[in-house]
């Protein structure tokens, strides 16, 4: 279905006129620098606005410039992504940033192939950057657009599909406000995330009420359409915070590659028949000898994208230990603050540490 020109420009005013009215005050709007853009755009993209906002304040106080960030050690950059989840997403940033910055003299490409050769900048981002920080006329389809475009022009390909999103960008490139293709992205996305909700959305007060095909038939919740996906695979798991001597816990360095890598953790084992079994699990994997309470203190489930992990945690302590192949070290409270634990090992810290103040 085509639009004639009129309704474009009628489109475009209605939704920047509301975007420059309603638009939320975020710390990457104070400016287009973009490095500052990319950056929130990477974080924003598996992560909630409010969830964001300390982390990109955070992480612009680490890391001031690109160089700074390109620069920054391993340990440092997994620290400040700590509980973001999805950490190859900083690891790819921080490649992407020392290629801008040793072969780019540290200016982000201002086109589309440029942008795109560089590491995790995947057509979101690099459209985000473009339109936002250089004001190119690049579409910016998350899953926020891909929710309020289907309920506007009634588009049914399934967004679980891969080759979908080139169906929106198509649909978007005739749209896009070329004076300010900047506001007219991010209006959409404010739209999707303020008025245009997955459920009972807001059309009411919707300024895109009067072009929106699925709002006239009264079918807005039926867009997007989005085909589930198979169940995700459950693993369980068994881990003990292991005390040698008064202040000192054995802790682990998971594998280079694959999940969660480089990240670190308490000793873990797959789920054991029975705690005699899981002792010896640990003494195979780990080569320590566990004396251990035969009740776990908590259980943790945390959902990944593909997979769930139930894990029971014990505690511990070593009564004898012989070294292994594994990346295991011993550490101090003090010192394990400054390592990058996964979300799940976090939680099973606290709820050691308050298992501990109760003792
Ligand atoms: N989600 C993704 N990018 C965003 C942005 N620039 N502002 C608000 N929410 C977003
Ligand atoms: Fe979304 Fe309703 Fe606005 Fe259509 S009218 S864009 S369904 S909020």
């Amino acid at each position: 279905m085509e639009w004639k020109n009129e309704k474009i420009i009628a489109f475009r005013s209605a939704l920047i006129d509301w975007y420059e009215e309603n638009k939320r005050i975020l710390p990457w709007r104070e400016n287009t620098d973009a490095y500052r853009i990319w950056v929130s755009e990477i974080m924003l993209q598996q992560t909630k606005v409010d969830t964001v906002m300390p982390y990109f304040e955070r992480f612009m106080s680490w890391f001031p410039t690109m160089k700074d960030f390109a620069e920054a050690p391993e340990e440092r950059i997994l620290k400040v992504w700590e509980g973001l989840g999805y950490y190859s997403r900083v690891r790819n940033l921080q490649a992407a940033m020392k290629t801008v910055v040793t072969e780019m003299g540290g200016v982000v490409p201002n086109d589309l192939e440029g942008i795109l050769a560089l590491k995790g900048v995947g057509p979101y981002t690099a459209g985000a950057v473009l339109s936002i920080a250089y004001e190119k006329p690049e579409p910016a389809v998350d899953g926020n657009v891909m929710r309020v475009i289907s309920r506007i022009l009634e588009i049914d390909d399934d967004i679980m599909k891969q080759k979908t999103r080139k169906k929106f960008e198509a649909a978007l490139y005739p749209l896009i406000d070329p004076e300010k293709p900047g506001e007219f992205n991010q209006a959409l996305m404010e739209i999707g995330a303020l008025v245009c909700t997955p459920k009972k959305p807001m059309c009411l007060v919707c300024p895109l009420q009067d072009f929106c095909e699925a709002h006239k038939v009264g079918k807005e919740e039926s867009y997007p359409v989005k085909v589930k996906k198979t169940k995700v695979k459950r693993i369980f798991l068994s881990s003990a915070i292991v005390k040698i001597g008064e202040d000192k816990y054995i802790i682990e360095q998971r594998p280079e590659t694959g999940l969660l890598a480089n990240l670190w953790q308490f000793p873990t084992v797959d789920l054991a028949e029975n705690n005699e079994a899981m002792k010896l699990a640990f003494l195979q994997k780990y080569g320590i000898e566990l004396q251990m309470e035969s009740e776990p203190i908590t259980h943790v489930k945390h959902i990944f994208s593909h997979l769930i992990w139930e894990v029971d945690v014990f505690v511990a302590q070593a009564i004898h230990t012989q070294t292994t192949e594994l990346k295991t070290k011993t550490v101090t409270k003090a010192e394990m603050e400054h390592l990058a634990f996964p979300v799940p090992y976090q939680k099973m810290w606290q709820a050691f540490l308050k298992e501990e103040t109760i003792q």
